[in-house]
């Protein structure tokens, strides 16, 4: 028997696999790919955080892949109540197809994954924010081409979980990619040094040094979900990190920019950059459902894997 396939990190697909289900995503925003190969199955999503993007994309997508998607908040359903995951995992692997779960702590998707058999796909976690980062790497190919080895990605802020899937992607396709974050806000250090044994990293915390030549300048807020109580701190921590004007300046000539939003306007980008002819927030945005599309149809519709 064939294993369950998951995808709880950029890891758990090959450059190979990335690549194509980039593609396919390609083709199911041309409009180009008609199958319904999610017909009379229902995915899963289960939130312990909030969400605006993750939720409608995931849900409209499985709709539009001929399937059907059920909210599950974690304060309603017994998780919440303390009931296992592993009992969670094997009850709802008995009713639906497929998993997506947004929560905090990264070892809890793992034992999803574990104990459940159907495909699990990370919604977001502390550690990581995988499908966000394919639906970056999707708006990448449309402005920079199809060839991601060679373009510069520019990391600026926080080293969170945003971050740490960028380590990931460079870790498996080989760009470039510089990260400035102040001294204790650096990302996961195994991920770090794994990314380093297959890319070129740049890690400082001089906003302006990331920058340099970089294609792409990305940005996400200081304070992410669950760690409201250290706002104050942050915002002390992150001064000099706001991407505005100036900044986007020193980039190159053809550097989009990119946020994963929401968006803090006035603390990590300025007005004038989110709404600026460099910012591609909205595709960016747009292609969560596309590659969302494409992971399902891939781990739960039986599209090929290469
Ligand atoms: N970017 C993102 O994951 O957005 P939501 O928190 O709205 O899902
Ligand atoms: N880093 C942010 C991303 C939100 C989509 C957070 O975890 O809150």
């Amino acid at each position: 028997m064939t294993p369950t396939r998951h995808f709880l990190a950029i890891p758990d697909f090959s450059r190979e696999e990335i690549l194509a289900t980039l593609d396919l995503a390609a083709r199911m925003k041309s409009g180009a790919y008609r199958e319904r190969p999610l017909a009379g199955k229902t995915l899963a999503m289960i939130f312990a955080k909030s969400s605006t993007r993750t939720r409608v994309s995931f849900e409209v997508g499985a709709y539009q892949l001929g399937g059907h998607a059920l909210f599950l908040s974690s304060r309603d359903i017994q998780l919440g109540r303390g009931e296992p995951i592993r009992d969670t995992a094997r009850v709802l692997s008995r009713y639906v197809d497929g998993i997506m779960i947004r929560t905090f702590d990264q070892r809890d998707v793992e034992e999803l994954a574990e104990w459940g058999s159907v495909p699990v796909i990370n919604g977001l976690t502390d550690l990581l924010h995988p499908c966000q980062i394919m639906a970056d790497l999707q708006t990448l190919r449309e402005n920079l081409g199809p060839d991601l080895e060679r373009v510069k990605v520019a990391w600026i802020g926080d080293g969170n979980n945003m971050a740490n899937s960028w380590l990931n992607a460079a870790f498996r396709l080989g760009f470039e990619l510089r990260v400035a974050t102040p001294e204790g806000y650096r990302p996961n250090q195994a991920i770090l040094d794994r990314a380093r044994g297959a890319a070129k990293i740049v890690l400082t915390d001089d906003p302006r040094e990331a920058l340099a030549g970089a294609d792409v300048v990305n940005t996400d807020v200081w304070t992410s979900m669950g760690q409201e109580e250290e706002t104050a701190a942050r915002e002390r921590a992150f001064q000099g990190y706001c991407v505005d004007e100036a900044l986007m300046a020193t980039a190159s000539e053809r550097a989009i920019f990119l946020h994963c939003l929401p968006a803090h306007r006035g603390e990590e980008v300025t007005e004038g950059v989110i709404e600026g002819r460099q910012s591609r927030v909205w595709d960016e945005a747009e292609n969560r459902l596309h590659v969302q599309k494409a992971i399902m149809a891939r781990l739960m519709g039986g599209e090929q894997h290469d």
